[in-house]
């Protein structure tokens, strides 16, 4: 018989202690909402077959913002009021697929490498119940109930204990099926259930990285994390040119303004956007405008230029890494630049998917000197900063 990985992902609290207008597996931590990270840690791990996610019933358009995208992602299963309840259910999904190990995972913990995925499946199926614990740092004490030390503990026998932990699937689904049934609810972890069970729990090596994001101040701490993984800041910039040409309106910054002349080539002739594009690709090191888009190819001729500044935004994102800042400047005599501002930095915004407070938009002339100052075209002049994930190369 092959044996079959699969992994429950229990997404159906409430998040009280975190508060917010939705619940905070569906907030934004590392820049994007919290259930996809884990999610995708498992759908993209190569020893998990089955991916099921168990959440609130209530948050099934929260969740379908939220994963939209996500491929081979069985379809959720309505969670319980407890967290035990929650894992019973998507344990009781997966029975008819009958998997041999069974991973069981907080989506309020979005930081776990497919390393630590990698261990608690080694440790499953060595031990058939396994949990990831990391050392404790502090000291220890128990206190009673008038605040005073009571014993401090032996911190070399005390372990953290996360998720995902993992268990032969039979095993875990009898101990919460035996649990439900003596209606003993109040169990905090699945390692718990096994014990009472009578199953002997190993522990492997957990991740300091893999916090629960509990509280408001783990979401910023969670934001802290990201953002140092990101460390390789990139600088790009970009430089364009178009010759006015014949023509009622020019295209500048994804903004349509009204003018004697138009701008000539091949596309709209969006200089700013098309600076803005070779900037961020610059920044990445993957070529610039003309070797994504050649001008010999038919295909591009009268195109939006918003496509080419989609693409190189996608780019990044391919990358894992994230648009810090895009910054440009037009240097034209006419026409004028300010009146259109904001709605070119909306636009720019909209397009790349960041917030406007991160796209600057300048212009200036040439005081009338060289071909911006004879009104013979604009030139553009842009700048991106990027953030992607460290790597040697
Ligand atoms: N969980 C669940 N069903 C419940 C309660 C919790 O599926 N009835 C899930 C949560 O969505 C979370 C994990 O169990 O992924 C750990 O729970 P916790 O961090 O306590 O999240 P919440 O219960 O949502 O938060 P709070 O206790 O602050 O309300
Ligand atoms: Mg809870």
């Amino acid at each position: 018989m092959t044996s079959t990985v699969a992994a429950v992902v229990v997404a159906a609290g409430r998040g009280e202690r975190a508060g917010g207008d939705m619940p905070k597996q569906y907030r934004n931590v590392a820049g994007e909402p919290m259930i996809r990270p884990a999610l995708r840690a498992f759908l993209s791990h190569a020893q998990v077959d089955w991916v099921q996610p168990v959440i609130h019933p209530g948050d099934e358009s929260f969740y379908r913002a939220a994963t939209a995208d996500l491929p081979e992602l069985a379809p959720p299963v309505p969670g319980g009021a407890t967290r035990q309840a929650s894992v019973r259910a998507g344990l009781e999904a997966l029975a008819p697929r009958a998997p041999s190990l069974v991973l069981i995972h907080d989506a309020a913990r979005p930081f776990l490498s497919g390393a630590l995925i990698d261990r608690a499946i080694t440790a499953g199926k060595t031990t058939g119940a396994a949990v990831p614990g990391v050392a404790v740092a502090d000291t220890v004490k128990a206190i009673d109930a008038d605040a005073m030390v009571a014993e401090t503990l032996d911190r070399g026998r005390l372990r953290i204990i996360q998720t995902p932990q993992v268990f032969a699937f039979y095993l875990i689904l009898q101990a919460h099926r035996r649990a439900a049934a003596l209606g003993l609810e109040n169990f905090t972890d699945d390692a718990a259930l096994a014990e009472w069970a009578g199953h002997r729990v190993s522990v492997f090596e957990g991740e300091t990285g893999n916090v629960k994001v509990t509280t408001n101040e783990d979401f910023a701490r969670g934001e802290i994390l990201h953002l140092a993984k990101l460390s390789d800041v990139r600088i790009g910039n970009g430089f364009d040119v178009h010759a006015f040409a014949d023509g009622d309106h020019v295209m500048l910054g994804g903004v349509r303004i009204a003018h004697s002349r138009g701008l000539g080539g091949h596309s709209d002739a969006d200089v700013a956007l098309h600076a803005l594009v070779d900037a961020i690709l610059g920044a990445l090191a993957e070529g610039d405008i003309g070797s994504h888009f050649p001008p010999t190819d038919p295909q591009w001729k009268g195109i939006a230029s918003e496509r080419f500044l989609a693409f190189a935004s996608e780019r990044v994102r391919a990358r894992a890494g994230m648009i810090a800042h895009l910054d440009v400047t037009i240097v034209c005599e006419t026409p004028r630049v300010a009146p259109h501002r904001d709605a070119m930095r909306a636009r720019i915004a909209a397009i790349a998917g960041i917030p406007v407070a991160r796209v600057a938009v300048k212009a200036t002339t040439s005081e009338k000197l060289g071909f911006t100052g004879r009104r013979e075209g604009i030139v553009a002049m842009a700048t991106a900063t990027l953030r992607l994930p460290w790597s040697a190369a």
